[in-house]
């Protein structure tokens, strides 16, 4: 084979690594740029920065949902957000997490929500696989080590994430990584959405 023919070959396996990207990968490169539409008119939403109008990460108002002294590992505490009617789990789950805040990088909060037909989640938490479900409608089960991804059931989308801040014991709520059940997309208006 000759070296002009090596280099080809080698580039199409390059190509093919891209194409093979997963989904997940893709949004948390943040591949997720589907619009580049500025949000800056949009309530609620962070001012500055161009954001993109469907990126899959919206920033909320910063709300205080917990603090770190108070969370017991496995024992998942509930909060509103960003809407007073949609419900979250935090936890602190013992394992390192994508999105895990906290000295050992496992806090993390997740919507309550299944994002394949909307199945409630709550009570679902197992802490000895550190995951969310089964789902009771069809039983989709997340993995919150990995950014509340599917292991099993229906759904085809990760379980939204609520992106989190620490600042000294507080722990914030900051975005949502991900589309709540019901939301046709990420603005911080329910009305709108
Ligand atoms: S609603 Fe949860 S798996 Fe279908």
């Amino acid at each position: 084979m000759s070296e002009h023919e090596i280099k080809l070959q080698s580039h199409d396996h390059a190509e093919g690594e891209r194409a093979c990207m997963s989904r997940r990968e893709f949004l948390l490169a943040g591949g997720a740029v589907v619009s580049v539409t500025a949000l800056s008119g949009v309530p609620g939403l962070a001012q500055g920065a161009a954001q993109p109008q469907y990126a899959l990460k919206a920033n909320y108002a910063r709300q205080k949902v917990g603090q770190l002294s108070r969370l017991v590992q496995g024992k998942p505490i509930q909060f509103n957000y960003p809407y007073a009617h949609v419900s979250n789990i935090l936890v602190k789950l013992g394992a390192p997490a994508g999105g895990g805040v906290g000295a050992d990088g496992d806090v993390v909060a997740f919507n309550l929500q299944c994002p394949h037909m909307g199945g409630p989640l709550h009570g679902s938490y197992k802490e000895q696989h550190q995951v969310l479900g089964p789902c009771p409608l069809h039983l989709t089960t997340f993995d919150l080590t990995r950014h509340g991804m599917v292991i099993s059931g229906h759904a085809t989308e990760s379980l939204p994430q609520i992106v989190l801040e620490v600042e000294g014991d507080n722990i914030y709520a900051v975005g949502v990584l991900g589309l709540i059940y019901g939301y046709s997309r990420n603005v911080a208006n329910p009305a709108s959405a």
